[in-house]
């Protein structure tokens, strides 16, 4: 695999919902001027795109044709990152619950997986990435210089996304949260193709106890000290 591995590495970030994934790939991503692909996001915009068409997330041929066709695009916007969804702004609407569910429900497509996998290698390979999902480390970046496997116990994670919900002005029951986070990891780890899973050679972070910013210092740390080590022995 083409790549400029002397001031750059990739970094695959994996780990089950509300892990908090998305927020240390962020952080880490800005932290070293890096790109964030938020790979979580593309299924969502394929599950969007579907409900949108009427395109039912069981149907292989339709979903995976609208996966071939897609045009996902990220911009950041000050500290944030939007989603664009064929020109269209769609980071609110694919964060609702519903979006999320069909996402998982389109993910265990092997059609969708394989569209949606020649373009995150290509975002991969054009240099510094912090790249997040379920299978970046096992399966999108087997190469990635550092894998990280965040986890959390399923009563904090479903305390987080049941805060973010309130803030958004979405409410929902905390026992409604939990059992729909766990039904989705358990669909995730479950699939056949492609499962949420760690490599053998990732670091394993529990963020249970810890800050974004304080597992994203972590992250930037192991970052570093690998850069050190490329420099060291280019
Ligand atoms: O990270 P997230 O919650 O935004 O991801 C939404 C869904 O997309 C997740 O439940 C499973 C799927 N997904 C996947 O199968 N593989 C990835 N690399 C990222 C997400």
């Amino acid at each position: 695999m083409a790549h400029n591995s002397e001031r750059h590495i990739r970094i695959a970030i994996d780990g089950p919902a509300s892990s908090g994934k998305g927020t240390v790939a962020r952080l880490v991503a800005r932290a070293l001027g890096y790109a964030y692909v938020d790979t979580g996001a593309m299924y969502r915009c394929i599950g969007l795109a579907c409900r949108r068409r009427g395109v039912a997330v069981t149907d292989e041929v339709g979903c995976g044709a609208i996966a071939a066709q897609a045009n996902i695009h990220f911009e950041w916007d000050g500290e944030v990152q939007r989603v664009f969804l064929e020109g269209a702004d769609v980071s609110q609407a694919i964060r609702r619950v519903e979006i999320g569910q069909a996402a998982s429900d389109v993910a265990v497509l092997p059609g969708v997986r394989s569209a949606l996998l020649d373009a995150q290698r290509a975002l991969g390979d054009a240099g510094g990435v912090v790249m997040d999902g379920r299978d970046i480390g096992t399966v999108v970046l087997p190469e990635a210089e550092l894998k990280i496997f965040l986890v959390a116990s399923l009563g904090e994670r479903a305390r987080r996304r049941w805060a973010e919900l309130a803030k958004r002005g979405t409410p929902q029951a905390l026992s409604e949260v939990e059992s729909e986070i766990e039904m989705r990891d358990a669909q995730d780890a479950g699939r056949s193709t492609a499962p949420l899973a760690q490599a053998d050679d990732a670091v394993r972070i529990d963020s249970t106890h810890a800050s974004p910013s304080e597992v994203a210092s972590q992250v930037e740390g192991l970052a570093r000290a690998r850069l050190d080590g490329l420099v060291a022995t280019s």
